[in-house]
């Protein structure tokens, strides 16, 4: 946060429209020209965004979504509250949902696919692209409703709420699946404090301007107009077309993040990497650690979360290393505890021990602080803090 955004925000405030209106259309089409997708919605959190997508497709009671054990509640939790069964599989050992398990746990049920760029490495699309555009698996697909008929494949749904500005294969996250959602929360890369899009890129028949319209009047409460559309000359009158949701972005929102989109790529994302950079300079040195992939041939990441991995040591152990890391002064965390942990997905049937990759990457990660004012003093520092500790509990 400095000047720029308080700047946009007093403007936005002083501007006569605060709600969903001129700065919402625009970042969502600056977002559409940055992803290189078809057309982007933006939401109030990736949450709603993810929610609002498995019910366009009309996820619901009996059908399945498969997606990885390791990541944050959110992408599991919205499945549960369609009423569908999270199917969780394990991932690799980058941090990524596998591809083989997926093809693995397909069935008849099964009506999309969840995958989680993991701190902001994309995953193996060209695969899991692969396994919905099979034909054994498309024969399988079935399908229920018009979306459905219409893609009549598993949905791709890519959970990219860390992957804003990632590349595989020369394309942005953005346009990789038939949907990409992300998060703008207050810890993303890109924030505007709560919030969120939903990037369409969907193939043929589908006209992604039409779903976007319609996902308007969806996240509206079903609404026929929005606000603004309302204030027109003799447009008052509106009609309720369904009992829709209310996902809408602010125009107070979006006037953070035109701000923060503006500088993205060749500013923030340049910070972020240097400090990956920095921290792999470091730890790449030393035979204890196993620092994360963030760039190859293929793929570069967004540099969202740091996962740096203690080799050889269990999960007591990597707990008593974090303690000692905050005994320094510095904060760090544990990017994920995988779902099958968690009291309520272990109390409806799911157990760690089905999931050996998620269980061992989790076990010995320590997620380091990245952010942009981040300086290299305190990246030595948070190194520092972290290679003494190792020293105490390896020694
Ligand atoms: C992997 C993942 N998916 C989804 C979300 C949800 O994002 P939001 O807070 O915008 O709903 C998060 C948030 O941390 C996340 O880490």
């Amino acid at each position: 946060m400095d000047a720029k955004i308080t700047e946009a925000v007093v403007e936005a405030l002083n501007s006569g429209w605060i709600t969903t209106g001129p700065r919402t259309k625009l970042f969502e089409k600056k977002l559409t020209e940055f992803n290189g997708n078809k057309a982007t919605l933006c939401v109030n959190s990736a949450s709603g965004g993810l929610e609002l997508m498995l019910k366009w497709f009309g996820i619901g009671a009996g059908d399945e979504v498969i997606l990885p054990a390791y990541t944050y509640a959110a992408t599991a939790n919205v499945i549960i509250h369609t009423g569908a069964t999270p199917v969780f599989v394990d991932s690799n050992s980058d941090f990524n949902i596998s591809a083989r398990h997926i093809e693995a746990a397909i069935t008849k049920n099964t009506k999309a696919i969840m995958p989680v760029d993991l701190g902001g490495w994309p995953c193996d699309y060209d695969s899991i692209n692969q396994i919905v555009n099979k034909e054994e698996i498309k024969r399988l697909f079935q399908p229920t409703n018009e979306q459905q008929q219409k893609l009549g494949r598993i949905l791709v749904l890519s959970d990219a709420a860390h992957s804003l500005g990632a590349i595989y294969k020369g394309r942005p996250t953005g346009s990789l699946t038939d949907i990409t959602v992300f998060s703008f929360h207050a810890v993303k890369n890109l924030t505007t404090a709560e919030g969120g899009a939903i990037a369409l890129n969907l193939p043929e028949p589908f006209d992604n301007e039409e779903v976007y319209k319609y996902l308007n009047i969806k996240s509206l409460h079903g609404q026929s107009k929005d606000a603004l559309a309302k204030t027109q000359i003799g447009n008052w009158r509106y009609d309720i077309l369904e009992a829709g949701y209310k996902y809408n972005m602010t125009d107070i929102q979006a006037a953070m993040g035109l701000v923060e989109l503006e500088r993205y790529k060749d500013d923030m994302l340049v910070r972020r990497k240097q400090i990956f950079d920095r921290y792999s300079m470091i730890f790449g040195e030393d035979k204890r650690f196993l620092i994360p992939e963030y760039q190859n041939q293929e793929s570069t990441s967004s540099y969202h979360v740091y996962l740096l991995r203690i080799n050889e040591i269990n999960e007591k152990q990597r707990d008593e290393i974090i303690r000692l890391i905050f005994e320094q002064q510095v904060t760090v965390n544990v990017h994920f505890i995988p779902l099958p942990m968690m009291t309520f997905y272990k109390s409806i049937g799911y157990k760690i021990e089905n999931y050996p990759i998620c269980y061992k990457n989790y076990s010995c990660e320590i997620s380091l602080p990245v952010y942009y004012t981040l300086s290299n003093e305190q990246v030595d520092q948070v190194a520092n803090a972290v290679i003494h500790a190792v020293d105490t509990i390896l020694k």
